[in-house]
């Protein structure tokens, strides 16, 4: 009877923390002075990336390896960021396409027509929808 209960015992407590420990596991720590995720190459993100702007301007986007280095060619040719030699930009951006991908559900839906107010600007004519 009390290895069964054992038994029971540590299969409730492996349900109840497998997901803790999957998360634990799954999401990096956050490094407190940037605000970016600890994790693999961030270290070249933070000497690079953090002398003009917040680390927030990098934190809140995200993007596939193509978008984050069409961002770093914007930087590089309309705001003075420096080149990067190629193997330093190709960890760059697998860090941020890895660590800041793009994500299908970070806009909320549209408020549908019949929940809005109505809009002062619109034709006179056209029927309130
Ligand atoms: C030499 C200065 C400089 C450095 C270094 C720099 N940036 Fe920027 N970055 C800028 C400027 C200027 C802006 C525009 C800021 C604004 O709109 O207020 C910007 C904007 C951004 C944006 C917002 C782009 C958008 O479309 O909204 C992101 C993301 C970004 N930088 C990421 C990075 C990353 C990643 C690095 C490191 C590889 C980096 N920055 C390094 C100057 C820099």
């Amino acid at each position: 009877m009390s290895s069964c209960r054992l038994a029971f015992l540590l299969l409730t407590l492996s349900v109840v923390l497998a997901p803790a420990v999957g998360t634990l596991a799954l999401e990096p720590e956050i490094d407190p002075a940037t605000g970016l995720k600890a994790t693999g190459d961030w270290e070249l993100v933070r000497n690079n990336c953090i002398v003009c702007h917040s680390t927030r301007l990098i934190t809140q986007q995200r993007g596939t390896a193509a978008q984050w280095l069409a961002m770093i060619r914007w930087m590089q040719e309309k705001q003075n960021l420096w080149q990067f030699d190629p193997e330093t930009e190709q960890r760059i951006v697998g860090y941020l396409a890895e660590n800041y991908p793009p994500q299908a559900d970070r806009r909320r839906a549209a408020i549908p027509r019949s929940l809005m107010p109505p809009n002062p600007f619109a034709a006179k004519e056209q029927p309130s929808q």
